[in-house]
């Protein structure tokens, strides 16, 4: 028995075979990455210097997380000039060099907008505060009077998502307390007033900014909060944390915000070179997700669904329909991800039990954690769309879990103050090499620290052994570029299956996926390409073992 999704009629042919709707892209986290001058950070020149290691690897293009002139409040997420680059990652002619080295490797480059926030040391918001009440830079913010008969009170109960008020009183430039400020995450980052047209030309401005030096398109930072419910409204109660992203919020997935991105569409589309948009997007569904990536909006949205989703067939396959399904209709590709620079790598999260999150403090069972996310990293791999890569991911890296509370340096570890916010894991510089002071990284240290052992998972360690989680993602992405069925296009086939097991056809492709602790036997659907593990095949017959994922063509 097998289900048929049809492919649906091609709204335009030439845009449904633009390079991003199948692209492999690959998360450079800046900071972690590799650092060219041996001050311990990664940095721009450290980025180009390793570009070869992506070409190698086999991806489309690279998303570079900030690297814009910062305070550093929340890792670069907190953006003081979004024209500069800030003097711990380089210049802006290293920023132009990146770009044009990537571009002669075949690579294109994303990077990364943050427009919910500045920075508090924006200029925009220091003379907003230091102009004091009634300064009209305090309309591109939220600035209200405070309740309590003294404004002691923040305006409404808007809570960070870092934890705490969204909101922090200011000091008025004669010393009196006065108005408060939203701040959807940290204090250190005012949330913009989007109403404001100065706000929404500045960005547009921005954007042409980084089309102009050649980037091919965005990742737009919380894509989902620009727009706040009219009056600021109350939300009633505080639980807020454990609501986000499964419910409706005032200050987030507001209607409001698709008409900034059509006016971002447009921008683009004055742009040769097919460039993109990306929505960091966080909505109750993916059918919300959904009209993020109309035909006149964004180009792609990061589907979270997916990354939530335990390593578990039934689960799995429901969120694979039901995120194909919710695209089809305005006809932008699925995208499918497993890690980022905000969760615990995918490798710790299925090592430990299901149902803890996406932001762990506990090893669990490393061995078990690694086959799954190899066979994880294949199915996803398979899948119709586009993909993301987090840096790290293809050497199998765990979360450093074990990190001494000091060296973190996550805001919302402290704001939570250490229950919460262990980012930190996912973001410890990566190794390149077996020895070495910081594993190949830089020639310094490292600005979190290794834990011992990482050289033997790095690239240096992993190239040339077949076995390795580097080969088999190499092999992946080049068996991707070459076996018709894999990529492009939305149609898939389930086939018959066991509980616990995923088989489906893609053209003369099938994908077989044992998401269960047992080996299972199958018929043998064809000829191997590719396994996360020890498949054996006997005759007709293939013993696909516990937690292991095969590639055939048939
Ligand atoms: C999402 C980013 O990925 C995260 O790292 C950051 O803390 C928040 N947005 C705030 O900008």
């Amino acid at each position: 028995m097998t289900q048929h999704l049809a492919a649906p009629a091609t709204p335009d042919s030439a845009t449904r075979t633009a390079w991003w709707r199948d692209a492999v892209i690959y998360q450079v986290y800046p900071r972690s990455f590799a650092d060219g001058n041996g001050d311990g950070m990664g940095d721009l020149q450290g980025i180009r210097a390793r570009l070869p290691h992506l070409r190698d690897l086999g991806v489309d293009a690279v998303w570079l997380s900030p690297f814009y002139a910062s305070p550093q409040a929340d890792a670069g997420y907190d953006v003081a000039d979004y024209r500069a680059v800030d003097p711990m990652f380089g210049t802006l002619l290293d920023a132009d060099a990146l770009l044009r080295d990537a571009h002669d490797l075949g690579l294109r480059v994303i990077v990364d907008l943050v427009p919910n926030h500045s920075s508090d040391r924006h200029d925009w918001f220091r003379r907003a505060l230091g102009d004091g009440p009634g300064s009209p830079l305090r309309d591109r913010y939220h600035f209200r009077p405070g309740k309590g008969t003294d404004g002691e009170l923040p305006p409404n109960d808007w809570e960070s998502v870092f934890g705490g008020p969204a909101w922090t009183r200011t000091t008025d430039p004669d010393g009196t307390p006065g108005d408060w400020y939203l701040h959807l995450f940290a204090p250190e980052q005012p949330d913009f007033n989007w109403e404001h047209p100065a706000v929404r030309d500045e960005f547009r401005s921005v954007l042409r900014f980084w089309l102009d030096m050649g980037a091919d398109g965005f990742r737009v930072d919380v894509a989902h909060g620009l727009v706040k419910a009219a009056g600021l409204p109350d939300i009633g109660h505080h639980d807020q944390l454990r609501l986000l992203g499964n419910d409706t919020m005032p200050f987030f997935d507001q209607d409001g915000v698709h008409e900034i991105y059509r006016s971002w569409r447009k921008v683009l589309a004055e742009y040769a070179g097919d460039r993109i948009l990306v929505a960091e997007a966080w909505t109750p569904t993916v059918e919300r997700t959904a009209h993020y990536v109309r035909p006149d909006e964004m180009h792609q949205a990061f589907n979270f669904q997916y990354l939530s989703t335990h390593w578990d067939a039934a689960e799995l396959r429901a969120v694979i329909d039901g995120s194909l399904a919710a695209m089809r209709p305005v006809g932008a590709p699925a995208t499918w991800v497993l890690s980022n620079h905000d969760v615990t790598r995918h490798t710790t999260r299925f090592a430990n039990p299901p149902g803890l999150g996406t932001q762990l403090r506990t090893p669990g069972d490393r061995a078990l954690g690694l086959r799954r996310a190899r066979a994880a990293s294949l199915l996803m791999l398979a899948l119709p769309g586009s993909a993301y890569l987090y840096q790290g991911e293809e050497l199998g890296l765990p979360d450093v879990t074990d990190l001494p509370d000091e060296a973190r340096q996550d805001p919302s570890f402290h704001r939570a103050e250490g229950q919460d916010g262990f980012r930190d894991g996912c973001r410890v510089p990566i190794p390149w090499t077996v020895e070495g002071p910081s594993y190949g990284f830089g020639t310094g240290g490292s600005w979190l620290p290794q834990p011992a052992g990482w050289g033997e998972l790095s690239v240096q360690a992993q190239t040339g052994d077949p076995a390795s989680t580097l080969e088999l993602y190499r092999a992946a992405l080049r068996v991707r570029r070459e076996q018709p069925g894999l990529g492009a296009g939305d149609a898939l086939e389930w086939n018959a299956a066991p509980d616990g097991v995923l088989s489906f056809r893609r053209e003369s492709f099938v994908c077989t996926a044992n998401t269960t602790g047992a080996a299972v036997r199958l018929p043998v659907p064809g000829r191997m390409l590719l396994a996360s593990g020890p498949v054996r095949v006997a005759g007709d017959e293939v013993e696909l073992p516990a937690d292991t994922t095969a590639w055939w063509a048939v």
